[in-house]
């Protein structure tokens, strides 16, 4: 791919909430450093280079509510052709009024975090009232005509009730799931990890949850391809994957069609790209390699010539990893990989090819 099909702008690392889990290290204040208005449009205008068809740029953070040029930036990105997403984090900023913003000033489609069952996501977010509150401004975004997607993460605190999750979202009538498994960067810990065993069962039953009304996507579990794969030979889940398959027709009844997963899907480098709060250009924002910086490198070079990327994307991997038959469809979490070993091109250690025998 010579274009990426997503650009994430992390365009501030500010954030009311503290999630137990960040990637960022969020908090309150912006860090020194942040990219400004200006750079903010130089770095629209180098996503736009890319040509047809442009990548979508994610407005992500941190809370992009936290700065208060969002809607310029948003509108000249619309004036480029490009088009836009928005990760906003859910706290008092998020309100119709913002939202509504949002829409009028070319937003295309949300993405708002939801973990767990009440309890739960509000202990992971750290404000009570996260929750209910979530819903509502899902609500709301569907009423003003932006497209909704929930991100879930997984880790020890979430498996259990994936299925609960999953059924909330359908009965939202919220059309994407994003489940994001956990990478020990920022606040991320290593021990909140799910074993490789509970991943590949987690895998399992995101599979059965796209035989829903549900677009399902993984982030960091690339491996769900070759689950895929594996399946059409007969392969099945464990014990995890049969309490959440269960759980999730007790409350949505049967499978609505048949699976539907996409056969190719994007790795840290390979589809998409990261620019942090300060203009750092890495492969994926749970990836924070530096490959330049977009104040006085050409994002464009950066993406299609870069030695890293071209490595992640030729799957010159560290084995399991690079003899692996279900490389070009997997690959791998590139981000884990580092997050483990300190180096991006090695094995990733979640996938159960990998894990010790
Ligand atoms: C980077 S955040 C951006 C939006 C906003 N800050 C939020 O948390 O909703 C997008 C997703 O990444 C997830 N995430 C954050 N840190 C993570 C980590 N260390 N590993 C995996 N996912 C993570 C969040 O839970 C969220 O759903
Ligand atoms: S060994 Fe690596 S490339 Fe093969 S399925 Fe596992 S994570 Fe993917």
């Amino acid at each position: 791919m010579n274009r990426p099909m997503l650009v994430f702008w992390e365009t501030t690392r500010a954030c009311l909430l503290a999630c137990s889990h960040c990637r960022a290290t969020a908090q309150r204040q912006a860090l020194p450093g942040e990219l400004d208005t200006a750079d903010g449009l130089h770095l629209l205008e180098q996503v736009a280079a890319f040509g047809h068809p442009a990548p979508v740029v994610v407005f992500t953070g941190g809370d992009l509510l936290m700065r208060d040029d969002v809607a310029d930036l948003i509108s000249y990105a619309r004036q480029l052709g490009l088009h836009t997403a928005a990760a906003p984090a859910v706290t008092p900023l998020l309100g119709w009024a913002a939202l509504a913003r949002l829409k009028a000033a070319g937003i295309d489609s949300i993405s708002l975090s939801l973990d767990a069952p009440e309890a739960v996501h509000d202990r992971i977010r750290g404000v009570a009232g996260t929750f209910r509150h979530t819903l509502e401004a899902a609500r709301i975004a569907q009423d003003l005509g932006l497209r909704v997607q929930i991100n879930t993460v997984v880790m020890d605190q979430t498996v259990d009730t994936l299925a609960d999750v999953a059924a909330l979202i359908l009965e939202a009538r919220i059309p994407v799931w994003e489940v994001f498994f956990l990478i020990a960067t920022g606040r991320g810990q290593a021990d909140a990890m799910i074993s490789p065993a509970a991943t590949e069962d987690v895998c399992h039953f995101l599979l059965d949850a796209s035989s829903y009304d549900l677009v399902v996507r993984t982030v960091e579990a690339p491996f769900v391809r070759r689950v895929l794969a594996e399946r059409q030979q007969g392969v099945t889940g464990g014990r995890l994957y049969h309490r959440l398959r269960s759980r999730l027709e007790q409350r949505c009844g049967p499978a609505v069609h048949e699976v539907r997963f996409g056969t190719r899907g994007t790795l840290d480098g390979d589809g998409i790209v990261f620019v942090a709060y300060d203009g750092t250009i890495s492969p994926g924002g749970f990836l924070p390699v530096s490959l330049g910086n977009s104040r006085q490198d050409n994002l464009v070079d950066v993406y299609r010539h870069h030695p890293l990327l071209q490595a992640i994307r030729e799957r010159r991997l560290e084995d399991p990893c690079g003899s692996c038959v279900h490389r070009f469809v997997c690959g791998g979490s590139r981000a884990r990989a580092y997050s483990a070993s300190g180096d991006p091109l090695a094995a990733d250690p979640a996938c159960l090819l990998s894990a010790p025998a």
